[in-house]
């Protein structure tokens, strides 16, 4: 089932975090976050278990994933993809963007997959290495 995250949540996500950045809990503060009106943030959750989150900023018609991340044992099940539409069904999103790091060919891969295509590299973008930004436009 997918809904919004809870601020009740955050334990949770901080673990899932970290399995896609060590530093997640320092990076991303969802007290903090739950603060924007720009922020949609979006869970996956099984037997009351959070095993997906998104998390993007989303301005008018500009969306821009900061994040997504599957359990590791729950992928390739279609719930990255899942979590992927219901941000672009629920959100009035034309021009959608994201950065991901050049080295993750899993997400690059995921990412082409919901029709993103590699629109330009950004140097040094991050800690460890550059990103490619992504992007794909929608007619609503
Ligand atoms: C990227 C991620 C969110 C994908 O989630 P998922 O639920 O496993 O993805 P889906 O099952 O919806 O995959 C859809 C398609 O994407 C592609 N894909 C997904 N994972 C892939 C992998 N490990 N290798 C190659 N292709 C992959 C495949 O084409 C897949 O379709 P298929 O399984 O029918 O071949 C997940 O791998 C993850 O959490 N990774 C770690 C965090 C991360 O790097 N996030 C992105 C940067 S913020």
């Amino acid at each position: 089932m997918i809904r919004k995250v809870e601020l009740a949540d955050k334990k949770q996500i901080e673990l899932l975090g970290q399995e896609l950045n060590a530093d997640y809990a320092k990076l991303f503060d969802l007290t903090e976050l739950l603060k924007y009106q720009y922020t949609r943030f979006y869970v996956w959750e099984e037997s009351k278990q959070i095993v997906g989150f998104i998390h993007a900023n989303v301005f008018f018609e500009d969306g821009d994933i900061i994040n997504i991340v599957v359990a590791k044992n729950y992928r390739r099940k279609k719930i990255g993809t899942q979590l992927f539409n219901y941000l672009l069904a629920n959100n009035p999103i034309k021009n959608l963007t994201l950065e991901v790091n050049i080295n993750n060919q899993k997400a690059i891969t995921f990412y082409q997959k919901q029709g993103l295509e590699v629109l330009t590299i950004r140097k040094n973008y991050y800690p460890d290495g550059d990103g490619y930004l992504m992007g794909r436009k929608y007619e609503k």
